[in-house]
Formats: C-alpha cells, structure tokens, sequence
C-alpha cells in the first residue's frame, strides 16, 4: 500500500509550529585493541549515543542558480520542471508521453514506513520531510553562450519536438548572466559559443558573480538560493604552497590575478563568501584545499563532485555486490562514446583526465572491505575511455565488462550495454541536488557529548549518493557504494523525525 504523508507519534518526537524535534539514539561501536590473556584481540564494543535533531518545516522560497544554465542539462532540467508545473503533455510516435520526475530520489522514489497485517507500507521519499517543491523554484543562471533557454533546448536535441514546441513559449525570455570563460581551463573546441563573457581580473569577475547573486535573490524575491556547476568539464588545477593551499592564499591569488584560479572556483568562492549552497556537479578540482579551508570556517555548504548519473551508478552497484557476495572483480573496463558538447569538451586530454579521475576511485571502498578478496595493495585493472561520436548526440552510450574470479579458479564476464540520453539521466540528479542541499541547511544537531545545536558539517557528505567521487571532510571515510549512500541519507531523514533506521530485520514475521 502506498499512503501520501504520515506524522511520528512518540514521546523522542515534538512538532512545534516551526520546528520538528526529535530525540534519537545512535547504535554505533567503538573498536578496540585489548591485551587479554597475553594475546592481542580486536574487542568490538556496542555504543549508544544520544542525538537530538531539529528541523526548520517553514520552507523557503528558492532559488536556483546553474552556471551553464545553457547547457543540456541546465536547459533540460528547467524544460523538465516547467513541464512538470504545466501539466504538459505531448505527442510520440508511440504514446501521449506526460511529465514526470522519474530519475529522481527526492520526487519519484519511495521509502518503506512500516506493514499492517502483512502488508508492507511505502510513502514517498520527500514525505520525510518538508521540502521545496521543485515546481515553485525560481531557475536561472550563468552561461558563457547567450543563447536563450528555448534555442539551447533545440540545440541540446534532448526533448521531442512536440514537447519542445510547448515548453518554448516559457523558455524563451529565460537568458542565461555572462559566465567566466577562461580558455586555459577547458576544451579550445569550445570557443565559439562563448560570446557572454565577464570581463576583467579574477577579482572583478568575482565580485560580479557576487553582485549577481545578491541581484538575482533581490529581483525574484527568493529567502535562499543554492548555486550549481553544470557547465563544462574544467581541467584539474594545480594545487600549490602559496597559491591555493590556505583559504588567506587562494583569497590573495585572486586579488593577485593568478592565472591558475580557474572560473569553477571563483564561481564557488563567490557563493562561499555570500553563504550560499554551491555544489559541483563536474569532476575537475574546484574545491581546492583553499576553497575547502574557506567554506569550513564560514560554514557555508559545498558539495560535489560529478553527478554519479549511469556508468558509475551502475558501477557502484554491481562491484558493491559482487565483492558483497564474496566474488573478485579482477577487470572493470569502461567505455563510453556521446555526441553532446559534454562529449565535444571532454575530448581534449586535460579535460578528459579530469572524467578519468572522477570515473576511477568509485570501487576502492568495496575492494578495502574485503581482505579475504583481495591482498593489501592489490586493486582490479580498471580502465575507462570516452569517445567523441557527434552522430549520437546526448544519447550516450557506455559499455562495461566486468571480469571476476569465482569458485575454485572459474572466471565470470559480465558485459553491459547502456543506452540513454545523458541528460535525462542528469537533470533529476541536478534537482534532488538542490532540494537536499537547501533541506540539509534547515537541519542542526547536537549530541549528547556537545552543548550547542550546530548544522551538518558544510562539507556535504548527505549528497554523497548523487555524486561519482563524494567530497568529504578531511579525514572522512569516503563510501562510494550506491545502496550505503542512500541508506545514510534515508537513515538520517529518518532520525529527523526520531524513526530507527531501516534495518531490514522484519522480525514480526521471524
Ligand atoms: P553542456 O556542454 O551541454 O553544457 C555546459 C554549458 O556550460 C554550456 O552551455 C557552456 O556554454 C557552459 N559553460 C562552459 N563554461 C562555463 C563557464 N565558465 N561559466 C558559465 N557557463 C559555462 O554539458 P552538459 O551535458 O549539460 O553537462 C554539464 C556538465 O555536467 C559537464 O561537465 C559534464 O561532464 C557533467 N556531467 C554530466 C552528466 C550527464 O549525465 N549529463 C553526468 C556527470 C557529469
């Protein structure tokens, strides 16, 4: 059965009319070394601590800003969710399609609540807890190119035409704020798009990305606004002594007019500096050590990096659940070829590396889990290659085999093939991105160890399930396996509203 909404009644829960508070307790262990008997002995010992969560229910009024708004996935992220708010529908060869946020954890996905008599009960995911809906947000945005939101969506060739022709009305006065174009950061293949520049130094490209920000939150009237990097894949930068290291070295670099601040990091600084969510959705190295120093001492939210959409999603699944049964991947190869400008960007080495990095540490977690598996040190091969096919566009393809020792010497091949338009995988991701991020800002904690509520770390591990290579604080364990990151994220709604997390026991039936 499904149901709608639901309330917690329980004496560790209390909604006040602006908050809902919740007592919980946290079952962890503490692992210790212990000489017992003149034999050293690991010794796992149960801990329970106390946390107490509160949760902001007035929901803002949002909104968001995509650097590359014009892009496909910025342009079919605001096409997707006017159509939603419309109530469009359109015409296929096959059907009458309508509008809906498949693909998305926050808006399409559901979550188990509990059974009656043997029948299981699901809610929606976004019943957890109160969250903006995406219908009321406001969009815009930053682009290098100033073409219109609806001639980017006819060149993006994502949605049907019948569609297109319907959402152009909405889409066509939406303009995409000049972007920071710096040819050094990203493929020379993209130069001729890139006619709405912010000109001068670092500093004044900095201090306009500030000023529209403060513009755009002023003219649309929004309480919050959250800031996302959809645009192109940027070459890593240096990191270096003195340049970027500190949060008082990046910030005197860009007063200096250093050439290796790249435009994603000013575009984060900027938001850093108005406190402002900024997320990254692409693999490059935004968040220098720098940036990272800056956003923990003014706790001010960054997530990120690269959507985790197919390849890697599906990678995060399957070797989690190979390892998970005991069987030993030895090869993972991965090849994608993709026509969009993603793929036209990507195909210049330093922008590709920046893909290679982000694509290659998703399955270190699950091999570190398993010694019986694997010797320390030893790793799968793991190769990935991306090609450039203009012929097919946003529709990409990507191909994997995946090779594992099994029982007593045998070898298992698992190949997959995977067709899909890129951004119709991408913009729910972009989408749950922002809700969440906007959410987790409304949520403060403290346990029984601490005296003050404070927020989540600004490091946002929560976002961890939609990202290919999660950004954590230092000295955090970074966890890429897929169903860890959306039980993390799940438990921890849960907690808000004082429920235990899913465990999966069913005990009433054992
Ligand atoms: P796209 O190339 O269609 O869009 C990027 C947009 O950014 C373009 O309109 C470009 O003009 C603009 N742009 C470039 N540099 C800019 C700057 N400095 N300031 C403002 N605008 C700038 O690419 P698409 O397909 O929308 O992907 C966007 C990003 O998302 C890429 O980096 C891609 O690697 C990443 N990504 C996409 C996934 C997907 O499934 N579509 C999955 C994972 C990551």
């Amino acid at each position: 059965m499904f149901i709608e909404s639901f309330k917690v009644e329980s004496p560790n829960v209390k909604y006040t009319e602006t908050e809902i508070q919740s007592v919980y307790s946290y079952e962890t262990t503490e692992l210790v070394h212990e000489n017992r008997n003149d034999t050293y002995q690991w010794v796992v010992k149960p801990k329970t601590v106390k946390y107490e969560f509160k949760t902001q229910t007035n929901v803002p009024k949002l909104g968001v800003m995509l650097v590359g708004w014009g892009g496909n996935n910025g342009s079919t992220l605001t096409g997707g969710v006017i159509a939603n708010r419309e109530g469009i529908s359109w015409a296929t060869k096959d059907k009458i399609e309508r509008a809906n946020y498949f693909g998305s954890l926050t808006q399409a996905s559901a979550i188990r609540v509990g059974s009656i008599q043997g029948e299981e009960i699901y809610a929606p995911f976004k019943s957890l807890l109160p969250m903006v809906n995406p219908e009321d947000i406001v969009w815009g945005g930053w682009d290098i190119s100033d073409m219109n939101l609806a001639d980017a969506m006819g060149r993006a060739k994502v949605f049907d035409i019948d569609l297109q022709k319907q959402l152009r009305p909405y889409m066509e006065s939406m303009v995409p704020l000049p972007g920071i174009y710096d040819p050094d950061f990203i493929a020379a293949n993209q130069g001729e798009r890139a006619n709405n520049i912010i000109k001068g130094t670092k500093k004044e490209q900095l201090q306009q990305v500030i000023k529209d920000i403060k513009e755009f939150k002023e003219a649309n009237k929004v309480d919050k606004v959250v800031v996302l990097w959809t645009a192109n894949t940027e070459r890593y930068s240096n990191i270096s002594v003195g340049l970027n290291d500190t949060m008082e070295n990046l910030l005197a670099s860009v007063d200096k007019n250093e050439s290796e601040i790249s435009p994603s990091t000013l575009f984060a600084l900027a938001c850093v500096l108005e406190n402002v969510p900024f997320i990254n959705g692409s693999p490059q190295n935004t968040f220098v050590p720098g940036l990272i120093d800056l956003a923990i001492k003014r706790n001010s939210l960054i997530g990120g990096d690269d959507f985790k959409s197919g390849q890697t999603k599906m990678k995060s699944v399957l070797v989690d659940f190979l390892v998970g049964a005991g069987i030993k991947p030895t090869s993972i190869v991965s090849y994608n070829h993709l026509g969009n400008n993603d793929g036209m960007n990507l195909s210049a080495p330093q922008t590709f590396r920046s893909k290679e990095i982000s694509k290659s540490n998703v399955v270190d977690d699950m091999v570190n889990s398993n010694a019986i598996l694997y010797a320390p040190g030893e790793h799968p091969d793991h190769v990935v290659v991306i090609k450039y096919v203009p012929y097919v566009g946003d529709s990409k393809r990507a191909m994997d085999e995946y090779t594992s020792e099994i029982f007593m010497g045998g070898k298992n091949t698992i190949v997959m093939h995977n067709t899909c338009e890129d951004s119709l995988l991408a913009a729910p991701i972009i989408l749950d991105l922002v809700l969440l991020a906007e959410l987790s800002t409304r949520i403060q904690l403290k346990s029984e160890h601490e005296d003050k509520f404070h927020s989540f770390h600004p490091v946002a591990t929560i976002l961890s399930y939609l990202t290919k290579a999660p950004l954590v604080p230092p000295g955090t364990p970074v966890v890429n396996a897929l169903s860890k990151q959306r039980a993390m994220l799940e438990n921890i709604m849960r907690a808000c509203v004082g429920l235990a997390p899913e465990n999966n026991m069913i005990l009433e039936y054992k």
